[in-house]
Parts: structure tokens; sequence; C-alpha cells
């Protein structure tokens, strides 16, 4: 049996931490994630393809990790799909998935990682929370958005917990910055009985 890696998730401290993590956990990312039912690239997916007609439209798979949330959006019917994603042996998963059209290593101390306005579909499917990426990330995908842009992205129920997260979906909706277009609280991973908010926004 492969070595387990999900329990130590939500507790990475750094940046830094949160890389080595991926690194070592890519090789047995998609088993592990698998088998606890991993629902949310699904869900996502699906939110987006509520507000988007287009499908030729790019969509930008930010934190991409191995490729399962570039397949789900591929499944959902979106033809273009390019990922971002900061771990380089993640990166190397997605590569062999063939689901992007392009995929980008970043620099996860990059402020501003994706060029604005190069994007106007942007998902984040397990990227923002504890153990992930920094609430300030969530500004940066703002920023590079146009207005009229989308952001489908999940919360799981410890980056729900966490009022930086929460904090930082309201500054924006609070000030009318982005409105919220949809909202569902329900299964990200069974196998461990945790669950995710998927939201869509739009930037105004
Ligand atoms: C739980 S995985 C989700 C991967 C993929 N989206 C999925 O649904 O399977 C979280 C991903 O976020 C990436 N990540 C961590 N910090 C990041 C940052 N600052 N910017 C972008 N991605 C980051 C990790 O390397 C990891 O691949």
């Amino acid at each position: 049996m492969s070595k387990k890696f999900l329990d130590k998730s939500y507790d990475l401290e750094t940046q830094e931490a949160t890389l080595a993590h991926y690194d070592q956990w890519a090789a047995s990312y998609d088993a592990e994630i698998a088998e606890n039912g991993y629902a949310t690239p699904g869900r996502i997916a699906l939110a987006l393809a509520k507000f988007q007609s287009d499908m030729s439209e790019p969509v930008l798979d930010f934190g991409c990790g191995t490729g399962l949330s570039g397949l789900a959006l591929r499944l959902q019917g979106f033809e273009t799909v390019d990922g971002m994603e900061p771990s380089a042996r993640m990166l190397e998963q997605a590569r062999a998935k063939d689901a992007y059209r392009q995929l980008t290593q970043i620099d996860a101390a990059d402020r501003q990682p994706i060029p604005k306005g190069a994007y106007r579909l942007i998902t984040g499917c397990g990227v923002l929370g504890t153990g992930a990426a920094p609430p300030a990330v969530f500004d940066s995908i703002l920023h590079a958005l146009p207005r009229g842009g989308l952001f489908a992205f999940s919360y799981n129920d410890h980056a729900l917990e966490d009022p930086a997260y929460t904090g930082k979906l309201n500054e924006w909706l609070d000030c009318s910055a982005a409105r919220l277009l949809f909202r569902e609280h329900g299964d990200h991973l069974p196998g461990i009985n945790l669950k995710s908010t998927v939201y869509v926004i739009e930037k105004a």
C-alpha cells in the first residue's frame, strides 16, 4: 500500500511546506483522492457551465495539481482548459492527462501569477484554503479577471472555518466589486466526511 498524505494536508503552515507536501504526494494523489470520492471538481465544472454557454472560451484551472479539476472541466464540455500550478511534480502528472492546452509552472511567491485580463473564466478547485494557497491569492485572481469575468471555486470545511478565507470573499461581495451567482454546500471528500462550498462569482 502506498504512503498516505491526505491526513497531513490541512495543517501545513508555510508555502514551502505545502509545495514539498504536494511534490511528495504527486504520484499517489489521484489514487488516494479517488479512494475518498473526490466530488468537488465535477461540482465546480457543473456550476461554471450554468453561467457559460460558449464552451470554446478558454478556462484557467488555477492550482490545477495533477489535473483532476481540468479533466472535470473537459468532461463537462469546456473545450479549452489551461492550467497553472507551483508544484513541478503535480504538474508532471497533469501533463500526462492530456486535458490541457497549456500548462505553466508558477512561483507561489509571485503576487500576480495570472496575466491581467488573460482569462475571463478561472477556476480554483481545492486551491484556496489551509494547507494550500493563502487568502491573498484570492485577490490576485480577482485582480486578473476582467470586468464580467467569472471565478468558480471551492472552500472546504476547514477553509470555511477560517475567517481569513470567508473574509476575503466577503470583502469583494460587500463593496459590490463582485457579485455572488452561485453557492452550494455539498460533498468534497466523502471518505473523510469533508464537505465544501462551491461558489461562482462575477467580477463587477
Ligand atoms: C488540493 S490540491 C488541488 C489540486 C487540483 N485543483 C484538484 O482539484 O485536484 C491543491 C493545489 O494547490 C496548489 N497550490 C498551493 N499553493 C498555491 C498557490 N499559492 N498558488 C496556486 N496553487 C497553489 C498545490 O500545489 C496543489 O496542487
